[in-house]
């Protein structure tokens, strides 16, 4: 079957049936999406599906269908073509935010929880602090480095929305 992952076509010979998280790293080699949970409870391994977030390891392949996926790895990509300022790193500015901020501590959470801050930012380039508490509401850091990730969203918003900090 063809999967389109960060911009590109691939040949994937697998189960229909298989989390798509297992294709991505096993058939792709992409690290970034972790297996946690694997019950769609801790959004570690969480992609954009058409640009929405999805929990890749209770997705199946055959849910996919032609619809583009985006890991971790495609963000720098995903802002590339979304049309918004570069950064000077060329990463998508929360990468870019969460590296400024020193935001994750072990890191295991860091993939979800930019996937879901890069959802958020491309629907609201501008949200409260509330509004990203509660879009990150269903991503668990074990290391409890919330307060930085917070200011790391944040800071992600300010670059995305054109200001400085
Ligand atoms: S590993 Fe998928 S939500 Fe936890
Ligand atoms: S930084 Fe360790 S789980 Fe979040």
């Amino acid at each position: 079957m063809k999967l389109n992952v960060n911009g590109r076509a691939h040949d994937v010979d697998a189960d229909p049936a298989m989390p798509l998280l297992y294709a991505l790293a096993d058939d792709l080699g992409l690290r970034g999406p972790r297996l946690g949970c694997g019950l769609a409870q801790c959004g570690s391994c969480s992609v954009l599906v058409d640009g929405r977030e999805m929990r890749a390891c209770v997705t199946p392949l055959s849910a996919i269908g032609h619809r583009e996926v985006t890991t971790l790895e495609g963000l720098p990509g995903l802002h590339a073509r979304s049309g918004r300022a570069p950064t000077v790193s060329g990463l998508h500015p929360v990468q870019e935010a969460f590296i400024a901020e020193q935001a994750p501590q072990c890191g295991y959470c860091f993939n979800g929880i930019a996937i879901k801050a890069a959802e958020l930012l491309a629907a609201d380039p501008s949200p409260t602090e509330a509004r990203v508490r509660a879009a990150l509401d269903g991503h668990l850091c074990r290391c409890g480095t919330y307060p930085r990730i917070l200011a790391a969203v944040m800071r992600a918003s300010t670059a995305m929305a054109g200001g400085a900090r």
